[in-house]
């Protein structure tokens, strides 16, 4: 199936996402038709490199297309400007040109490094995603955000650039470690929580079907959460309204994945910052009672960690996310549901709400 990203700024960037089990094996005539290009560099990390890059490069050599394999080693630890300009400067050893186009493949770091070489590339190339992670698939592949991780935080410098075409073959899941599956299925389950109760409901009880990655749960899952961020992000492509709720469970979240020192993946991050976000939204009279239990039990079904590292001090995680782009003076601004598949915001109120620190942290500290 299909699902186009129907931008409003910039109607020209307006793209498709095609999900399909097996569209991989048909990469040749998908270029053709949405990026034809005179060379293509295939970007990707050691591990996927491996599995999947060389069959890549030979069924496009194949179709009588030239591409070159360019891999740096996996890990977030690798997302940096160093991995960037080594990339930028092999494909200008390679002699690309301008009319050449980079398919970024594996999981989310592969997408905003290789997209971020896209985006800067002779002052930009065409980029077409190729996830291979779930949470590659249902998020970081979707929104056009690219770039890499600075000493002074993640994620710091990088572009807007908007592929041409996302392709997402739920098959290249088979390979993929059951921690990383269970992390992008944290993402999977803030989508249900933001948009869409009946999806929430499908992770509840489906849960043991995803886990064991059988075919028609995956599909169904990739296809629900492409559509609901991808719905959110046509809607605010710079990140300057709605797409605030996208959010929910990443302002505990990112301070948890910075206090662990990225020990904690950004999923589980995510996981537990949901569970202590919603108990605050009822704690503060957003959330109805039972909302941040029905989301604590379906994480737990989904093999994700609800509670906070004990190592974490409460007044470290403060000043994290006082640190984050969202705080200021002694508030922090957060994105909360109302109920399972409801937003606040919803009713025309803003979409995030600014909580005094002290509250977090009685939620942090007592729960
Ligand atoms: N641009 C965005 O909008 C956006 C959104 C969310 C997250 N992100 C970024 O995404 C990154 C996290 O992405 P991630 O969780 O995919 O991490 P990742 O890219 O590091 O992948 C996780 C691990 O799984 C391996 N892997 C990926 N696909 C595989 C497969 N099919 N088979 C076997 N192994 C496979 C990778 O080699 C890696 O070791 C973070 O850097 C985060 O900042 C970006
Ligand atoms: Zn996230």
């Amino acid at each position: 199936m299909t699902i186009r990203v129907p931008l409003i700024e910039q109607r020209d960037a307006s793209y498709d996402i095609l999900i399909k089990a097996g569209l991989v094996r048909q990469l040749d005539a998908i270029l053709k038709e949405y990026c034809p290009a005179a060379a293509y560099a295939v970007i990707s990390d050691s591990h996927v490199g491996k599995l999947y890059g060389e069959d890549i490069v030979q069924q496009l050599s194949a179709a009588g297309a030239r591409a070159e394999l360019l891999t740096f080693a996996a890990g977030e630890w690798n997302k940096t400007r160093e991995t960037w300009a080594a990339l930028s400067d092999r494909m200008l050893v390679a002699q690309l040109g301008r009319d050449s186009a980079v398919i970024a493949l594996g999981g989310g770091v592969v997408n905003d490094v290789a997209g971020f070489v896209a985006a800067t590339y002779l002052r930009g190339v065409p980029l077409v995603q190729v996830p291979t992670s779930l949470l590659a698939m249902i998020d970081s592949s979707i929104g056009g955000k690219t770039g890499v991780d600075v000493p002074a935080g993640k994620n710091l410098l990088g572009a807007f650039h908007q592929p041409r075409v996302v392709i997402a073959d739920p098959d290249l899941l088979g390979s993929l470690a059951s921690v990383q599956l269970a992390a992008g299925l944290a993402e999977a389950v803030k989508h249900g929580v933001i948009a869409d109760a009946e999806y929430f409901a499908f992770l509840e009880a489906e849960y043991a079907a995803i886990f064991a990655k059988h075919a028609p749960a995956l599909e169904r899952l990739v296809r629900r959460s492409v559509e609901i961020k991808a719905a959110v992000v046509a809607q605010d492509e710079r990140e300057q309204g709605r797409r605030a709720i996208l959010n929910f469970g990443h302002t505990v979240g990112h301070a948890i994945e910075a206090t662990s020192k990225y020990e904690v993946l950004h999923g589980e991050a995510v996981a537990i910052g949901m569970v202590y976000e919603s108990r605050l939204a009822e704690s503060i009279g957003i959330a109805g009672a039972g909302t941040a239990q029905r989301i604590t039990r379906v994480l737990e079904l989904l093999h994700l960690p609800t509670e906070r590292p004990d190592a974490s001090q409460v007044d470290d995680l403060i000043v994290a996310m006082r640190n984050d782009k969202k705080a200021r003076g002694g508030e922090i601004r957060l994105a909360f549901p109302k109920s399972i598949g409801d937003p606040y915001g919803s009713d025309g109120a803003g979409w995030t709400v600014a909580v005094k620190e002290d509250a977090i942290r009685q939620v942090l500290v007592n729960t």
